[in-house]
């Protein structure tokens, strides 16, 4: 059927502003405005679908819009920025969902399609439906309602099979199209069970890159059934995803230097390095550490996961303004994985009133530390741990890390001696220049935000 030239210059008005946002969302100071311009795109693109001429179960499909938007709208309003993760995981799930469904839908009425377009929907039904459970795994382990990781005894072995039995169902299906019930039913059983079955043995704290992966995968799906549709928004909507996620997953894999295959395929192990540490964790007091940056000329603050668990950021821009007010010059230094999610740091700090061109990335800011009188590191770990250079026998090794241990004096707040995310001992806090502030990252800054007041 040919659409109206008004569906399809909506469709395609969607598609643009789409690429338009995403482009916006590039920077954290236009990553707002291209937000909205994505969602016009998707309000054009929806009233442009509803013009269609003829359509079908209106009254479905408003149904689902009012309760869809309305569940996206509350839980939307309600989200803690520390659970961002999560409502990505959840929201990415549902796309690829929609997109097998489509498929299922496409499979179920039996119409006749060309071969090329049956093996487009099998493979978008396929990765669609396996990023579906896989999404809502992510979801429930971040959530915390699922807190171990599940591995079979032959893991991969069952991943592989798994895989060769969908592949070898969507291919049954395309020969023997259009396809029986049960062969419809099946593939979709075994997809759905080879997403849970992939996800199930990963840790929680790799859960982001596998996200990133699934939203490379929904793109796709929706691309593919996009072209089983023949509608042109969902084929761009579906590929700028699809290609968004796929370099960020390259990027964040390679932030922490380790191949994707490992991450999806191999356990982190929670070893210790190889190279024995010496020296010991000296403490400091709020008090010391507040006259140590009070009286520098140069502050560089590394935030890492344990200010985010903290939500230790507000008062840490507290703490900066008063420096800065005293005259000390603060920088913010972001590690592209810090936290546990891309950018996590950046939104923590712009949400804090951080302005932007205080927030420097790894690059930028490495060549400073030698000149920095203090760098402050508020719960990060792995992100400074200077064996990632030296120590082939470490977990870490390899990843570019934050050269905090330049600076002329390090100060550390975090609430113990635990690990980081990688269960590395970090080397950082044993040598001459390190102190350690024990206590969780919050009061610690309200601690020296006070003792700093004192100090006039
Ligand atoms: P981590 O290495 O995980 O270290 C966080 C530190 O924060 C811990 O050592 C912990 O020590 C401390 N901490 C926890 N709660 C705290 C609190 N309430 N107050 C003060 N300190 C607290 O964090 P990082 O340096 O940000 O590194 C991130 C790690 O996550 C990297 O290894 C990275 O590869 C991994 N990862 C990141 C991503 C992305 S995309 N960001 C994705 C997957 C994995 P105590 O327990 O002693 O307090």
């Amino acid at each position: 059927m040919s659409l109206p030239l008004y569906v399809q210059g909506a469709w395609f008005a969607g598609a643009l502003l789409f690429i338009f946002g995403l482009k916006g969302m590039s920077s954290p100071a236009s990553a707002r405005k291209g937000i909205i311009i994505a969602g016009y795109g998707m309000l054009i693109a929806i009233a442009g679908t509803f013009l269609i001429p003829g359509l079908h179960n209106l009254g479905l499909m408003a149904l689902a819009l009012v309760l869809g938007g309305a569940a996206a709208w509350i839980s939307g309003q309600k989200v803690k920025i520390t659970d961002m993760p999560q409502m990505v995981a959840i929201y990415n799930g549902m796309g690829g969902g929609a997109a097998a469904a489509i498929a299922a839908i496409e499979f179920a009425k039996g119409d006749a399609h060309s071969t090329a377009t049956t093996v487009l929907a099998v493979i978008g039904a396929l990765i669609g439906a396996v990023s579906f459970t896989g999404s809502c795994v992510a979801w429930a382990k971040l959530q915390g309602v699922l807190k171990k990781a599940h591995r079979l005894p032959a893991q991969n072995g069952v991943n592989v099979l798994l895989a060769l039995i969908a592949i070898g169902l969507g291919g049954a299906m395309v020969v023997l199209a259009p396809a029986q019930p049960e062969l419809i039913f099946g593939f979709f059983a075994v997809a759905l069970i080879l997403g849970l079955i992939v996800t199930l043995p990963i840790g929680g704290a790799d859960m982001p890159v596998v996200i990133s992966l699934f939203n490379a995968f929904t793109g796709l799906a929706v691309g593919f059934e996009g072209y089983v549709l023949g509608n042109p928004a969902l084929i761009i909507a579906g590929i700028v995803v699809g290609a968004a996620g796929t370099l960020l997953t390259q990027l964040m894999a390679k932030a922490m230097n380790r191949p994707l295959s490992n991450i999806l395929f191999t356990p982190m192990v929670a070893s210790g390095g190889g190279e024995a540490i010496s020296g010991s964790m000296k403490e400091v007091g709020a008090i010391d550490a507040a006259a140590m940056m009070r009286y520098a000329s140069k502050v560089i603050i590394v935030p890492g996961y344990g200010m985010a668990v903290a939500h230790a950021q507000h008062k840490v821009w507290e703490m900066t303004e008063i420096l800065e007010e005293a005259g000390v010059e603060v920088k913010f230094a972001i590690h592209p994985v810090a936290g546990r999610m891309p950018g996590h740091m950046n939104v923590l700090l712009a949400e804090a009133g951080v302005p932007y061109d205080k927030i420097f990335d790894l690059e930028e800011i490495n060549g400073e530390f030698g000149q920095a009188d203090v760098a402050l590191i508020i719960g990060a770990n792995d992100v400074v741990n200077p064996s990632a250079r030296t120590d082939k026998a470490s977990p870490i090794y390899g990843m570019p890390i934050l050269n905090a241990d330049m600076a002329q004096n390090v100060i550390v707040i975090k609430r113990g001696k635990g690990t980081g995310y990688s269960g590395v001992e970090n080397a950082l806090f044993y040598t001459d220049n390190c102190r350690m502030l024990y206590g969780d990252a919050q009061p610690m800054a309200g601690e020296i935000i006070q003792h700093l007041k004192t100090m006039g």
